[in-house]
């Protein structure tokens, strides 16, 4: 049947992974467009690793087929699987040169010498580090050896490069700097990338499509801007980001909005996105970049906007952002994150506090 639709690069159809009583990887359907980069999100132990090396042929899954390019490769060994590896202890050989830690995955390929050697020396000059053939691994710095390891991955033109946390072993800021160059490595070269993180700033940064995981079971799946923003659970908008979570009851639907009781007694309007009725017990999700917090005599509501008042109870202030916990009676704070574009708030001092009706992401009670 024609669809219309392009075919996956990668597709997990019904996937379960079980080790014993674990149940690793919980019946995962999951598509990844050809060229694209998809990271899998989630906690220590969630089935990322487990998911990727049953890709790479390490695992095989307890139920469920893979395919790649339309292809079921369940029962494809390893070496006949057209893929680039990248592994956060997949150190280099450290007796062996570049050149030949690079050209390992052609030894076995039928490459003539001459090419071989033309084609180390493009993978080279793709991760920037051309002529360094004859030099041994412990001459390079980490994050040049990091980026020898992704020439030795693109170099056999994989279907799919898969990594497991290759940063996470780099320093802060040289993690910055190899997140960019991946990033820019892959959508030159067009590869379609299965990327591993626990960390949701490279998750957000880097991905096309992020995939966030809980105990082997997909939460979530979309473009970065949709995952953060319309979280589908609070586990989702509690991994990713400071997000405020607010109880309470639809009491009345209008036309595209909803207005919600919430703790304090305070009434706020949130758009009405997912089918809710009066009487439904919701959590509202406010991130903490979304609130404003105003000097309470200086305040003037402003039509539309939802408000309510405040005391600062806490504050820590961190630069060029100000976080700040605003106790709002009836037990309930609030946290904030405020950009400083005025004066600091004092401990004690009251302030109202502002946030639009758009960023007020509504979900059914748990
Ligand atoms: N070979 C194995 N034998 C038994 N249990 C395993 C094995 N490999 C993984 N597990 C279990 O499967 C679950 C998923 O592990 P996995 O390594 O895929 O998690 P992860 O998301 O990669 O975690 P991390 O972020 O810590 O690397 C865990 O509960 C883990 O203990
Ligand atoms: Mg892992």
């Amino acid at each position: 049947m024609a669809t219309g639709k392009k075919q996956p690069m990668v597709a997990f159809k019904g996937i379960m992974k079980r080790f014993g009583k674990v149940v690793a990887v919980e019946k995962m359907d999951f598509e990844i467009e050809e060229g694209s980069l998809v990271t899998l999100l989630g906690p220590s132990g969630c089935g990322k690793t487990t998911l990727l090396r049953m890709v790479a042929g390490l695992e095989e899954p307890t139920e469920g087929d893979i395919f790649i390019k339309g292809k079921r490769i369940n029962d494809t060994p390893i070496h006949k699987r057209n893929l680039g590896m990248i592994f956060q202890n997949y150190a280099l050989f450290p007796h062996k040169t570049i050149f030949d830690n690079v050209a390992f995955g052609l030894k076995y390929r039928d490459v003539s010498s001459a090419d071989i050697r033309e084609k180390v020396k493009r993978a080279l000059e793709m991760v920037r580090l051309p002529g360094v053939e004859n030099r041994m691994p412990s001459q390079l710095s980490g994050g040049q050896q990091q980026r020898i390891a992704m020439a030795r991955a693109i170099v056999i033109e994989p279907d799919v490069l898969l990594m497991d946390e290759p940063l996470s072993a780099l320093d802060e800021n040289l993690r910055e700097e190899m997140r960019r160059e991946v990033d820019n490595l892959q959508r030159l070269l067009g590869v379609t990338t299965i990327f591993v993180t626990h960390d949701q700033r490279e998750a957000l940064s880097m991905s096309d499509k992020i995939l966030v995981m809980k105990a082997g079971r997909k939460q979530q799946e979309g473009n970065p801007e949709s995952v953060y923003n319309e979280p589908s659970n609070h586990f989702v908008a509690d991994f990713l980001g400071h997000s405020n979570f607010i109880t309470g009851e639809v009491v009345d639907v209008s036309n595209g909005h909803v207005n919600v009781r919430i703790e304090t007694g305070d009434v706020l309007f949130a758009e009405n996105k997912g089918g809710f009725s009066k009487g439904d017990p919701v959590e509202m999700i406010v991130r903490a970049q979304r609130f404003d917090a105003f000097p309470r005599e200086e305040f003037e509501p402003v039509e539309g906007m939802n408000h309510f008042e405040g005391r600062i109870k806490d504050r820590s202030y961190m630069g060029g952002e100000v976080s700040y916990f605003i106790e709002l009676g009836a037990d309930r704070e609030i946290h904030i994150i405020s950009m400083m574009r005025t004066r600091l708030y004092e401990i004690g001092e009251a302030v109202s506090v502002q946030v639009s009706p758009h960023h007020c992401h509504l979900i059914h009670m748990e």
